[in-house]
Formats: C-alpha cells, structure tokens, sequence
C-alpha cells in the first residue's frame, strides 16, 4: 500500500497496515527475523565506503527498520532507534543530549528508574539534576537556566498520573534554548502525540501496551528531524540495540494494539468510575474522569486514556494497602503493566522531592486488565473488605 495513502487512513488500519511492507519479502505478511551480527559487502570497494544499506548488526536490520518505521509513522517522527528496555530508551537519549556542567529539569513524578538514573549516573557525569512540580506548566520558565539542556516529562504522572501542560512546558523550554523529552508509554502514540505538541523526543517502554504479553522488554525512541541525529549517534555509540525476537515480537503486538487500547481504556473507565462510589476508596486518580484535576488538559490534548490508574484508600497505611493486596485472586501483584493482565501494586512517594501529595491514606496502583469487568470488579471489592476489616 502507498505510504501517503496509509496516512490519511484510520488508526487501525494503519496500525494494521504501517511499517513493513510485505512485497519487499516474497509477499509474506511478516518481515523476517533476522538475527545478524555480519553483513557481508560484495567488494572491496564497497567494503570501504560502507555503501549499502545495512553494514553491521548494531546498526539497524530489515526487523528492526520495520518496527522503527512503524513508530515513525505512528509518533510523525524524523527517525525511531530500538533499545533493549523502556529504562535504555529513558537513558540514551539523556545520555545523547546532556554534557558535564548542564542543567536538566525532571519532573518531580517521574518514572522511579529515571530518577534513580539522574541521581546517580547523570550527577556523577557533572550534570546538575533539579525536580520541578508536575503542575509547573508555563512557569517553568522561571526554572530555566542559561545551562539547561533538557526538559524531560512524563504525562500523566508514573503511580500519581498528574497531567502536564506539555505545549506551556515546550514553549518555555524552547525559548532557552532546552530540548524537550517525553516519557509517553502511558498514552501510547495512538493517544498522544508528543511531537504535534511541541516535544523533540518521545519515549516508549515498548514493553507496555505495544507488547501487551508480559513477556518482552524493549523501548523504542522516536526524535524529530533537529534531534534525530545527535540520538541515532548515541545509539550506535552506546551500542544499546536490541534482540530481533524481542523487536519482532513488539511489530506483532502493534497489529492489536489498538483493540486491546479499547478495551483497556473501556473496563479502566468503567471501574474508575465504579471506584468513585465505593466507601473506603478516597480518590481515584485517572485524568479521564471528570473529578481529577488535570481533566481538562487531557481532554484538550489527548485522545483516549489507557488502562493504568490509581486509588487512594480512605485512611490507613501499609497494613490496609497490604491486607488489599493479599485479598486480591485475579490481579497480580506486580511492577509493570500494560499486559494483558491486570496487576496491583502499594505505591510509594518517598523518592518525591515536591509532587508528595497530600493523600488521605496508601495509593494502589491498578493496571485493568482484558478480563470480564464484573470479575475485575468482585476482585476490587474483596481488597476493599479485607482493607476495611484491617
Ligand atoms: C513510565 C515508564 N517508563 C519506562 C518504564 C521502563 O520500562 P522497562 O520495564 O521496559 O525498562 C516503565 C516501566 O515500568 C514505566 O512505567
């Protein structure tokens, strides 16, 4: 199918359609697996200019070109390069764009490995790390300084999903001269699109939805045409790529993305709500529900929610949010989410240095799975019972 055609097509048509096309290998659907380290050149002389399209493993393979086109197509990038997890695709491109004696500005919210990565590495690099409030939005420009380099976002918030104004946030940064950097799993590209909003650098764990199996790690970056050469350098410096099976894997998940999407984003939307009138739950943080404060910056710049959220319990601590975990048969209690499965887990803000709440009691985060809701929901009242008898 002709490219530009594809693009004017509905979502999951593209999602269906995007990245390989199948008459470049004998007709089959699929691109193939190819597992390289060696290519071979056919002469010296082209041995020495390096004048073919794929030259050695690390740099790119008919698999992983599928994939990075199909996200290309998905985000409007300039270029995709495919790391090995979501936390690589957090690191490299900070590591790309920060040098010693540059400021960056994280968001206080983030992604607890990110954080972890700033404090540690990025700091002992000679970079200056400062934290600013997810609710910062145009004011962040009071945060610039002439040495800060990034910006880096992440929206809504990893456990505590506050909503960013990304396009104030870009502004600000552009205006000093910052790049701007977007941890985008939550949404997926289907969702949001952080470079129509003024992001150079969106971030994916692809291991989330688009693997949607709880069995692969990957990450992918997607950069606009100004920052797509400084990131691809990066990459082939760092020597970061990752494994064909598990990018072969993510192409496929992409295929059905967009329909498990709506039926994550379906059932988290109908038990959030459920949530809200529930005795023993406080609040419930999901952006898509009219009561969250960030409602309306979601309903300007996104175009679904997926299927991640939180609760607050109604008072208590670590023996209520434990007694609700333990009481729970069909949700895991696990770290990661966007499986099919849905998953729990007791969050904590001690790493917070300004988005430190207040909440009335414990938060657990809740990854809806593609399960019966009316099951999902039995399973969400026998936490609460055991919470509230503990
Ligand atoms: C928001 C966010 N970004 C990045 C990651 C890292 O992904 P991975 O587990 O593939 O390293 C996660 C994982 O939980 C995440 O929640």
């Amino acid at each position: 199918m002709n490219k530009r055609d594809l693009e004017k097509m509905g979502i999951h048509t593209r999602l269906a359609h995007t990245g390989n096309d199948p008459h470049d290998f004998h007709g089959f659907v699929n691109p193939p697996v190819v597992h390289a380290s060696t290519v071979l050149f056919p002469n010296a002389a082209a041995m020495a200019e390096r004048s073919q399209k794929y030259t050695y493993g690390t740099r790119g393979t008919p698999t992983t070109d599928a994939l990075a086109e199909a996200m290309n197509a998905l985000e409007g990038s300039a270029g995709t390069i495919i790391v090995p997890s979501g936390l690589a695709a957090v690191t490299i491109p900070l590591l790309a764009f920060l040098s010693a004696g540059d400021h960056v500005l994280i968001v206080d919210s983030v992604y607890a490995p990110t954080r972890n990565f700033a404090n540690t590495m990025l700091k002992r690099l000679g970079i200056e790390v400062e934290y600013y409030d997810p609710h910062v939005g145009a004011q962040i420009a009071a945060l610039m300084k002439p040495n800060t380099r990034v910006v880096f976002t992440e929206s809504p918030a990893s456990n505590t999903f506050e909503m960013q104004d990304i396009p104030a946030i870009a502004k600000a940064a552009h205006a000093g001269g910052a790049v701007v950097m977007m941890d985008n799993t939550w949404a997926t590209p289907l969702y949001f699109k952080p470079l129509d909003y003024g992001v150079d650098v969106s971030i994916h764990a692809a291991t989330k939805y688009p693997a949607g199996h709880s069995d692969v790690l990957l990450g992918t970056v997607s950069a606009n045409a100004a920052c797509w050469q400084r990131l691809h350098d990066a990459f082939i410096t760092l020597g970061c790529c990752a494994a064909p099976d598990d990018v072969y894997q993510v192409l496929r998940g992409l295929r059905t993305m967009g329909v498990r999407l709506e039926r994550h984003q379906q059932s988290a939307l109908e038990i959030a709500r459920w949530l809200e009138t529930q005795p023993g739950v406080a609040r419930v943080l999901h952006p898509a529900l009219e009561s969250h404060p960030g409602h309306a910056l979601w309903k300007r710049d996104f175009c679904g929610a997926s299927g991640i959220f939180s609760i607050v319990l109604a008072g208590g601590g670590q023996r209520e949010a434990h007694a609700f975990l333990d009481a729970l048969q069909i949700f895991g209690l696990g770290y990661s989410w966007g499986g099919y499965e849905s998953l729990a887990v007791h969050v904590s803000l001690a790493d917070r240095v300004v988005a430190k709440g207040p909440y009335a009691g414990p938060i657990i985060r809740l990854q809806i799975g593609l399960e019966d809701v009316e099951d999902i929901k039995a399973d969400i009242g026998r936490g609460l019972a055991a919470a509230s008898a503990a």
